[in-house]
C-alpha cells in the first residue's frame, strides 16, 4: 500500500488477508483529539499505549514509516522485526526521547509529544544499550534513579531492596557495577526500571548478548513482575523464540512498517505457516538486509539527526 489515507481518517492495524495475500489496510475515523482515537480491537478504557501514524525521518530516510499500535493494560507485547527495521527509533518515540516527525502516542491516555511529563511518570525503560553507571553500586545506581523520580525518602530503600531482591542481586546491593557480569547490568536495569512503579515497562533488546540461562531468568523476572502487578510490558526483540515464548501478541515490524500484528496462531493462520519462524520469514522475505545507505552515509544521516 502506498499513499496516505484519505484526509480525516488515519489507518489502523495492517492486516494480511485471508487468501495470506498483499497487505489490507483498515481505515477508521480519526478523533479530534489525538488521544482520543480508538483502536478497532483495543477499547479506549483498555489501551495502555495507543500510536496511529507514527512517522519518523531521518533526512531522507524515513526509519518509521505511519505506523499504528494498541497495546492493551496487562498485555506482554512484542516488537519483533530485523535488524534496522525501526524497532529502537519507535521506542524513542513512545519513551519521549526522539521527536516524531508525524502521528500521535498516547500513553494511558497522556500525549507524549504534547505531554512528556506526564507521559513519562507511565513508564519505565531498558534500553538496548548499557546506562547504570558502572563506578556506583548497585543500590547507588538506584537511588540516583529513585531520586530522579522523586520517590520518598521513606520508601526509597524498601523499594530498592525488594526490587534488587525480585532480580537476585540482593547480595550484590553494595558492589560496583564494574564487578558485574552483562546478564547481572541487565537484571540491575530492569529492577531500576521499575522503580517507580510504572504502569507500562518498555525494554528494546533486554536479552542480546545474554546466555540462555540468563535469558531466562530475565524472562522469568518480566513474567513474574506482569503476573504480579499487571505491569504492561512492550519488548523488541529479533528473536522470534523470545516472542512467541513471552508475548501475548506481537508485531512485525520491516522496513519501518508494521506488516502484520496478532497472537502467534493469528500470525501462523494469516500466513498459513506451520511455525512462527515461517510465519516470519513469510511476512520479511528471507533475504539478508543490504542497509540502505553506505556507512558513512549513514554516519553523516546520523549526525545530522541529532541535530534535529
Ligand atoms: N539518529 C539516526 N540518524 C540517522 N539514521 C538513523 C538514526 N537512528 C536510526 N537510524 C536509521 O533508522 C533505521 C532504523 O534504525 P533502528 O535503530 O530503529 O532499527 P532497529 O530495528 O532498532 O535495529 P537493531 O535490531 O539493529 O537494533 C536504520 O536504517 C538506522 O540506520
Ligand atoms: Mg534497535
Amino acid at each position: 500500500m502506498s499513499g496516505l489515507p484519505p484526509p480525516g481518517y488515519l489507518s489502523s492495524t495492517d492486516l494480511i488477508d485471508e487468501s495470506g495475500g498483499p497487505v489490507i489496510r483498515r481505515i477508521l475515523p480519526a478523533g479530534k483529539d489525538g488521544c482520543q482515537v480508538t483502536a478497532e480491537d483495543v477499547p479506549a478504557s483498555a489501551a495502555a499505549i495507543e500510536v496511529r501514524g507514527l512517522m519518523r525521518r531521518f533526512g531522507n530516510l524515513v526509519a518509521v514509516d505511519r505506523i499504528d499500535l494498541g497495546v492493551r493494560h496487562g498485555e506482554v507485547f512484542a516488537f519483533l522485526g530485523p535488524n534496522g527495521a525501526g524497532k529502537s527509533t519507535t521506542i524513542k518515540m513512545l519513551t519521549t526521547l526522539l521527536r516524531p516527525t508525524e502521528g500521535t502516542i498516547c500513553l494511558n491516555g497522556r500525549d507524549a509529544v504534547r505531554d512528556p511529563t506526564g507521559a513519562r511518570r507511565q513508564f519505565g525503560i531498558v534500553f538496548q544499550d548499557t546506562t547504570v553507571d558502572t563506578e556506583l553500586t548497585a543500590y547507588e545506581n538506584m537511588e540516583l534513579h529513585g531520586v530522579l523520580y522523586g520517590i520518598p525518602r521513606a520508601e526509597m530503600q524498601g523499594r530498592i531492596g525488594s526490587l534488587l531482591e525480585l532480580v537476585r542481586l540482593s547480595d550484590r546491593a553494595n558492589d560496583y557495577v564494574k564487578t558485574f557480569s552483562g546478564g547481572m547490568v541487565r537484571r540491575l536495569e530492569v529492577a531500576r526500571g521499575l522503580l517507580h512503579d510504572p504502569s507500562i515497562l518498555f525494554l528494546d533488546e533486554p536479552t542480546i548478548g545474554l546466555d540462555a540461562q540468563t535469558r531466562a531468568l530475565l524472562w522469568q523476572h518480566v513474567n513474574e513482575m506482569n503476573d504480579r502487578s499487571g505491569t504492561t510490558v512492550f519488548f523488541s526483540t529479533h528473536y522470534i523464540e523470545e516472542a512467541e515464548m513471552a508475548a501475548d501478541r506481537i508485531a512485525v515490524i520491516d522496513h519501518g512498517r508494521i506488516v502484520a500484528t496478532g497472537t502467534v496462531q493469528e500470525l501462523k493462520e494469516r500466513t498459513r505457516a506451520a511455525t512462527l519462524e515461517a510465519a516470519y520469514l513469510s511476512l520479511t522475505g528471507t533475504e539478508v538486509r543490504e542497509e540502505r545507505v553506505t556507512g558513512g552515509e549513514q554516519l553523516r544521516e546520523r549526525i545530522r539527526g541529532q541535530r534535529r
